[in-house]
């Protein structure tokens, strides 16, 4: 594979508006998607149109905003679904239908009570129906995660032949080890005689936590675009994170690939979403959440404080994140105090920190964190003791 972009294809507005809880108004996936594309994301999967009129009326207003990325529109492998996404992207400059049907054993037997054989014949039909409204025509294998390799092969052929240009691969459920999604990709890579007319896209979940790890594992055996959300929103524990995928490959450059995000919007962009879809981000969430480039403890707080390169491995300046934060807790040793003490104007000598010490730790374990205000009260008590 020559080139090493991976594109970058944002579902917040599909996938990850599925959350309950998390749904949007047609104006706010319009100012979502605005922002969406000054991030660097090149494509924007709007909505799933046939699902109601308030959808359908997204995609349709999201499509005639967006100038430089692709919109996409989600619909099942059904005639009318891929009409009505062709009739909401009307106005897209770079219109892409995303159509699909699930290939498992499970998913054909369960679902659709069919054979592999009429399964693979819908799959054709539905890209050759969404061929005669647009030329970008992106087929999914949904459950292709837990779909036997050599029939997902024989259905990912069929459908490049049929016309479509990108060949997603999702993990649907969350299941596979990172080295099984990589082997699944480079299988698809190697056994698909026509694989070189499109490209490979990762759609990864995140039920046992590996969406990112997963998503990675699919690039490095071949795959060249990555479906994920800000945040890492989607169904049940979410998708892949575009915060943590963009930052993996701008942090490794030995891995030789580029997208391209903006990394200084990753921040900003992950608090307006969260603040839109009333989800609020777990303080521990990599790059974005409110500890990401905090240190509490002692030892942690005394290394960074010497160098910051040896607690962080990304500046948050990178990522549009506030400077890191020194917490000051029952953990914490007299380097960060004598830093903070500092930091409020307090001049003290290494002797009057080792007294302040005892005093701190005390208050710190009789609270979460101790505060500024805690510390000025010890400071000026001290000061009258030494006067
Ligand atoms: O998880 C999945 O399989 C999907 C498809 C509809 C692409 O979201
Ligand atoms: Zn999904």
């Amino acid at each position: 594979m020559a080139d090493n972009k991976i594109f970058i294809f944002d579902t917040t507005l599909r996938d990850g508006e599925q959350v309950p809880g998390c749904k949007l108004n047609s104006n706010e996936k319009v100012e979502l998607a605005l922002q969406l594309e000054t991030l660097g994301v090149d494509i924007i999967e709007a909505g799933f149109p046939v699902s109601s009129p308030g959808d359908f009326a997204s995609v349709n207003e999201i499509s005639k905003v967006i100038k430089n990325a692709t919109v996409c529109g989600l619909t099942r492998a059904v005639q009318k679904d891929i009409e009505v996404a062709a009739e909401a992207l009307k106005y897209a400059q770079r219109p892409r239908i995303h159509t699909g049907i699930g290939t498992s054993d499970l998913h054909i037997k369960a679902k659709f009570n069919a054979t592999q054989e009429e399964i693979l014949q819908r799959a054709v039909q539905a890209v050759k129906w969404a061929k005669n409204f647009v030329d970008d025509v992106e087929f999914y294998a949904e459950d292709a995660g837990r779909t036997d390799n050599e029939y997902l092969a024989r259905v990912i052929e069929a459908v490049i032949k049929a016309g479509a240009t990108t060949v997603n691969i999702p993990d649907t459920t969350g299941y596979c080890l990172p080295h099984q999604y990589g082997e699944k990709i480079a299988y698809l890579a190697n056994n698909v005689p026509n694989i070189d007319k499109a490209i490979i896209s990762c759609h990864c979940h995140n039920d046992l936590g590996l969406a990112t790890a997963n998503s990675i594992a699919g690039i490095i055996n071949g795959a060249r675009q990555i479906e994920c959300t800000i945040n890492g929103l989607g169904e049940r524990a979410g998708n892949t994170s575009l915060e943590e995928v963009a930052m993996i490959i701008q942090s490794h450059k030995t891995l030789g690939f580029y997208t391209n995000i903006d990394s200084k919007q990753l921040n900003p962009l992950s608090r307006t979403v969260s603040d839109v879809m009333r989800m609020p981000v777990q303080p521990n969430k990599a790059i974005v959440g409110s500890n990401a480039f905090s240190h509490s403890s002692g030892i942690h707080q005394d290394g960074f404080l010497k160098d910051a390169l040896t607690y962080e491995i990304i500046n948050p300046e990178e990522v549009g994140a506030d400077s890191s934060k020194i917490v000051l807790t029952a953990r914490s040793g007299r380097s960060a105090l004598a830093f903070r003490f500092q930091k409020l104007g307090f001049q003290f000598t290494r002797n009057d920190v080792d007294a302040l010490y005892n005093e701190f730790v005390k208050v710190a374990d009789s609270k979460k964190e101790v505060s500024d205000e805690d510390l000025e009260i010890m400071a000026k008590t001290y000061a009258t003791q030494v006067a």
